[in-house]
């Protein structure tokens, strides 16, 4: 008789858990389900939110103007290098932007890339920061990750946006997570797209980095991570300090050239043909931009109170802000040579955008020329092809339009100043109708005798 034993046939044991907050908001970032909002549709939010879009992630955009969340929701862009027809692409596929931040309870990240400016004493102005995670606030819960882009002082993230979640109820690091990833956009370069660049990502915790980390490598190529918040936010600063302080230094150099009569622009490209140990800069009228004339002073009031005087950071912006003032002096003894005045004169600036190719504004050092000049007692031009109008600004006004280059215009100024060099510029043609260019950024050759280089 055969025996069958006995065989206990085990039941597998069913065991229902609930995913911790790290492992729900991992697995959304993973399967591009999480909900992305960026607050600050600007240079640096609009690009971003349009990668995540184009990769799939459903995005929200926050933003307090109502005319630009219009336009974006219109499927149309405000900004001359971000294409519409990527903005409608984004639409198409779930975009949204609003001015209501109770939305920020949708989301699962929330990436803040607002406005980091300087006050009137040149101090940090975290306001918009601060005004941001206080907005949003009331709606945020656990499960979510928060994360800050715009450039700031090594501490900001820990002593601004930790303890204002924390009194919120909740634990940074367990049910939600916080880190800092500066952004790195060269508006206007077409050699690098958002994707490319490299990002630098910090987190308050391990568990804040890895989800960090996780979000940005699904749509930049390389995520480099650092031990801690404040290592990244002392990394942008590091990047943006390193390039003032070497504009600094050139911009001395073509004070010292000019003396010697040597052509500075020929000394820099000469030098750049060594292959290592070099990097070149060129001078230019002054700083312009967000971040080169501003974010260097984030970190001198910071060290202030570490007891450290930051003297590279003062003596670069020393000079470069004093390079407006410097080509105004040139522009005075070149109009000398020819007896006349800046007073009364006739003189049009080329490029008011901060650099070529792009429509922005901002500290714009072309801008400062037209307002010392119109102090002077010059009547003003200028003429952008990126910039149709004179835009609102906090410190000047001009109700002008862009002028138009035509041999005709340009025959009529007692001075071309050329503050910006955008490519769409016909430099031939200026030259053969000007009477007098000042030239701050090296397009012309020396020795031309209507070519005053400065
Ligand atoms: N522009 C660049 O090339 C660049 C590069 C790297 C880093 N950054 C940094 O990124 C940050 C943003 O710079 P940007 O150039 O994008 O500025 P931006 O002015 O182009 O954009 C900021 C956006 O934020 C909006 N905004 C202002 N306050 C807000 C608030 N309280 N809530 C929501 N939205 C608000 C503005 O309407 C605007 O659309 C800054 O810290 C800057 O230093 C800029």
């Amino acid at each position: 008789m055969i025996q069958h034993a006995h065989v206990a046939i085990r039941q597998p044991e069913y065991r229902v858990t609930t995913p911790t907050p790290f492992e729900s908001l991992s697995s959304k970032i993973e399967n591009r389900t999480a909900r992305v909002g960026v607050v600050g549709l600007g240079y640096v939010g609009l690009p971003l939110a349009l990668r995540f879009a184009s990769v799939g992630f459903p995005v929200l955009g926050l933003d307090i103007d109502q005319a630009k969340v219009d336009a974006l929701s219109r499927g149309a862009s405000y900004i001359e290098h971000i294409r519409a027809d990527a903005v409608a692409a984004a639409v198409a596929k779930g975009f949204k932007a609003t001015t209501d931040f109770s939305a920020a309870e949708t989301v699962d990240a929330l990436i803040i890339c607002v406005p980091t400016p300087l006050n009137e004493y040149r101090e940090p102005d975290l306001s918009f920061v601060i005004g941001t995670i206080e907005a949003v606030l009331p709606y945020l819960h656990p499960r979510q990750l928060v994360s800050l882009e715009s450039t700031t002082y090594p501490g900001t993230t820990e002593e601004e946006l930790m303890p204002r979640m924390e009194a919120r109820g909740l634990k940074i690091g367990r049910d939600a997570f916080l880190c800092f990833s500066p952004e790195r956009e060269d508006p206007g370069n077409p050699e690098f797209k958002t994707h490319d660049i490299p990002k630098i990502c910090g987190g308050v915790t391990k568990a804040c980095l890895e989800l960090g980390v996780a979000l940005y490598g699904q749509v930049i190529r390389t995520v480099v991570p650092v031990s801690s918040t404040r290592v990244a936010e002392m990394t942008k600063l590091l990047e943006n300090i390193h390039r003032a302080v070497n504009i600094g230094l050139v911009n001395e150099m073509k004070i010292i050239c000019d003396r010697m009569d040597i052509d500075v622009h020929e000394v820099i490209r000469a030098a750049a043909t060594k292959p290592f140990g070099f990097v070149p800069y060129f001078p230019g009228p002054g700083l312009g931009g967000h971040c080169i004339p501003i974010d260097p002073f984030y970190l001198t009031w910071k060290a202030r109170a570490f007891g450290v005087h930051t003297r590279f950071i003062e003596l670069a912006g020393e000079i470069n802000s004093s390079m407006p003032h410097w080509v105004v002096g040139k522009i005075g003894d070149a109009l000398n040579e020819r007896g006349r005045a800046i007073r009364g004169s006739r003189i049009v600036v080329l490029g008011i955008a901060y650099k070529k190719n792009v429509d922005d504004t901002r500290e714009s050092p072309g801008v400062e020329l037209m307002s010392i000049l119109h102090d002077r007692g010059a009547t003003v031009d200028y003429s952008d092809p990126h910039v149709p109008m004179f835009p609102k600004m906090r410190r000047h006004h001009f109700d002008l339009r862009s002028v138009a280059v035509t041999p005709a215009s340009i025959a009529a100024y007692d001075v071309v100043l050329i503050a910006t060099n955008h490519d769409a510029f016909d430099y031939a043609l200026i030259k053969e109708h000007a009477k007098l260019i000042v030239d701050t950024r090296g397009v012309y050759p020396r020795g031309d005798n209507n070519v005053v280089k400065a």
